[in-house]
């Protein structure tokens, strides 16, 4: 079974993301296919895990501060205030480590607070336009995961997801080749890192994912599933994305 995962980004308001949630977990309903996460901006979190309950589809927060004691961290979402309405968390996605300048540290302490919570990180790794330009890309990748995971219990439960960088919001969704063969090394990276138990985690494909194009990813050997940005704001093209992914599931 698949997971696919809807990240909003900076977009909806209380209202519309009710809204969207609502008109998901409808057109859904009652439909086989693979687990589904909508990650709304943190003020509407609780009001769409209130939509969404009893329904197939869980919550996740796009963002989580690495400090496991509460306290004076103005502005900031600890993993233990998630924990009541979220079952995901996604770390270390792209826009956090170029626009906020996210360290590999900051986000393996991420991501270790968000497993002592007990929430399911959504942890994203993937290249610059350069470092595939260079021949870089499987190192960058194989450094990412290394700094990530550190420390991590080999049995956590968490999901990795390949996001080139140079395909996320451009319209240049990386060829199902290139995405396969990085999945693949993160599932060699990911063996030596975790041994056996590494094969239960999900990979997802992220970047200019769509209701056309998610067939061929899934139907790749070493791809689980894919983190939507852009098509998971319109219900319909995200739910027609959902019954694309289970049509052709492997
Ligand atoms: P996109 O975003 O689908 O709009 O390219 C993916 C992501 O950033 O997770």
């Amino acid at each position: 079974m698949g997971l696919i995962v809807g990240n909003w980004k900076m977009n909806t308001t209380v209202t519309s993301a009710i809204m969207l949630a609502n008109a998901v977990k409808v057109q859904i309903e009652g439909q086989f296919g693979p687990e589904v996460v909508v990650c709304p901006p943190y003020v509407s979190l609780y009001s769409v895990s209130e939509t969404l309950r009893g329904s197939r589809i869980s919550v996740g927060a796009q963002n989580m501060h690495s400090e496991t004691n509460n306290g004076a961290f103005t502005g900031e979402i600890s993993a233990e205030m998630l924990a009541q309405i979220c079952q995901y968390v996604i770390v270390g996605h792209s826009e956090r480590r170029t626009y906020f300048s996210e360290t590999d540290l900051f986000i393996n302490l991420k991501l270790l607070a968000a497993l002592s919570a007990g929430i399911t990180p959504i942890l994203c790794v993937g290249e610059k336009r350069e470092d595939r330009d260079s021949g870089r890309a499987h190192d960058i990748v194989s450094s990412q995961l290394d700094a990530n995971l550190n420390g991590m219990d080999l049995d956590s439960k968490i999901v990795v997801a390949y996001e080139p960088v140079w395909a996320i919001g451009t319209g240049q969704s990386a060829s199902p080749e290139i995405a396969q063969d990085m999945m693949f090394h993160i599932r060699e990276i990911l063996a030596d890192l975790l041994g056996n138990q590494s094969e239960a985690i999900p990979l997802l494909y992220g970047g200019s994912v769509n209701e056309d194009n998610i067939g061929v990813y899934v139907s790749q050997a070493d791809i689980d599933g894919a983190l939507v940005g852009g098509a998971s704001l319109n219900a319909g093209a995200f739910c027609r994305l959902i019954a694309n992914a289970s049509r052709t599931e492997r």
